[in-house]
């Protein structure tokens, strides 16, 4: 059995909203056991315990939020001296309010988790645009859902910005489940 940790940190609860239909996609593909938690209270041991770790920020200032990057460097810091996290799976999703369409920021804000995921040597989940949903929801980075709407007026993530993260959790799990048990790195 494959065991997802989802980690999100939200003040608004798009990112929470985003958070859950990630975890539920990931519950859809069977055999798969799945946490969720708040960025704040993931202890090391969760994340030891976890095959795979996605992770969810809304985009802040053009980046991730705080309390993400506090739990790379608060919990996955001290792992990453141990090689504890090397040949884990990692995989990112984001909210932003759309500045510029796509969301200033949201792709800076992905790509750092992910560069965090590498420094890590997790094995790193794309998002391949044949994945129901991306065109609305997604970019090769991972899944992304806008909360405001053409006048940054707060709308809420909708349906249909999220129908890539349910894919993209399940993308996930089924990776994890299929490396499960395999020792990649290290020689
Ligand atoms: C302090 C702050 C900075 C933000 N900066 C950006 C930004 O640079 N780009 C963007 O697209 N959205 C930005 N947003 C909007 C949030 O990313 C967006 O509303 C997100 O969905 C909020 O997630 P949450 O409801 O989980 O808190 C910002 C919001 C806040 C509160």
């Amino acid at each position: 059995m494959a065991k997802l940790l989802v980690i999100y940190a939200s003040d608004y609860g798009n990112t929470k909203k985003a958070a859950e239909v990630v975890a539920g996609g990931a519950k859809s593909v069977p055999g798969t056991e799945v946490v969720l938690l708040q960025a704040e209270k993931v202890k090391a041991e969760d994340a030891l315990a976890a095959d795979a770790i996605i992770v969810g920020s809304p985009v802040h200032m053009g980046s991730m939020d705080w309390r993400i990057k506090t739990f790379i460097d608060r919990v996955c810091g001290g792992l990453w001296m141990k090689d504890a996290m090397i040949g884990k799976v990692g995989a990112v999703f984001a909210t932003g309010s759309g500045y510029g369409d796509t969301g200033g920021g949201a792709e800076l804000t992905m790509l750092s988790m992910l560069n965090n995921f590498a420094e890590l040597g997790m094995i790193i989940v794309p998002l391949p645009k044949n994945t129901p949903g991306y065109p609305k929801g997604g970019l090769q980075w991972g899944a992304y859902a806008r909360s405001a709407g053409e006048n940054l007026e707060q709308t809420g993530v909708s349906e249909d910005s999220l129908a890539a993260a349910k894919n993209h959790g399940a993308n996930v799990a089924r990776l994890a489940a299929a490396l499960k048990g395999a020792k990649v790195f290290g020689g």
